[in-house]
């Protein structure tokens, strides 16, 4: 009689476990459902501000980025110096001249001569200036490297374009060009 009591307690919450599925099931241990972890968006009373989402603590940086410690200084990056300096040996060439072409040429003519001839460049109310003018001949690497890094006037950064170990080879090429 006992288990007969029993298998019918079973059956009925069976029962009521798999009804109508259009409604949730009845919670009977409820540990599981409702887990103390901080859903994404949700209210956290622990959190300063109660923003569950936290920001970074300062100085954080994502995994495998360099930090440019020059910022906005263009003087101050004037002595960054290139570890390639010099070297016009044809690998640093052909990837400083594959990075120009995708990425300056549109702007700064193929040869570097600036935008009479480049093809995006002419119809441009400010005309991109030439790579081989006197006054780039007079900068240092670390300058052009700088422009690269954080743009200049209207032009833009291209640190997300060129990745910092190739950006070097970009100034080399231009150094090439301006030969
Ligand atoms: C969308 C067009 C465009 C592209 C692409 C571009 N630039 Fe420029 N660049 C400009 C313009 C416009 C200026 C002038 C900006 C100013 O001074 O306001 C400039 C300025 C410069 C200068 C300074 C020139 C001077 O005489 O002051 C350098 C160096 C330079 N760019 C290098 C590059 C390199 C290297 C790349 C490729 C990584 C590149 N630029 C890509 C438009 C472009």
């Amino acid at each position: 009689m006992k288990l007969f009591k029993l298998s019918l307690l079973a059956l009925s919450f069976s029962l009521v476990a798999c009804g109508d599925k259009s409604k949730p099931n009845i919670e009977l241990i409820q540990d599981m459902m409702e887990s103390p972890s901080i859903k994404a968006q949700e209210y956290d009373v622990n959190a300063p501000n109660g923003i569950s989402a936290r920001v970074p603590p300062a100085g954080t940086v994502p995994r495998g980025f360099e930090p440019y410690p020059y910022g906005n200084d263009f003087e101050a990056a004037t002595n960054n110096k290139n570890p390639l300096i010099g070297d016009m040996s044809e690998e640093v060439l052909m990837t400083g001249q594959k990075y120009y072409n995708t990425q300056c040429m549109v702007c700064h003519g193929m040869k570097g001569e600036g935008s009479e001839k480049a093809t995006v460049a002419q119809l441009m109310a400010l005309k991109p200036p030439p790579m081989i003018s006197d006054k780039i001949k007079g900068w240092t690497d670390g300058q052009i490297y700088h422009v690269i890094t954080m743009g200049q006037g209207v032009m833009g950064p291209y640190a997300s374009h060129i990745p910092a170990k190739y950006r070097w080879q970009v100034v080399n090429y231009i150094r090439h060009l301006q030969k």
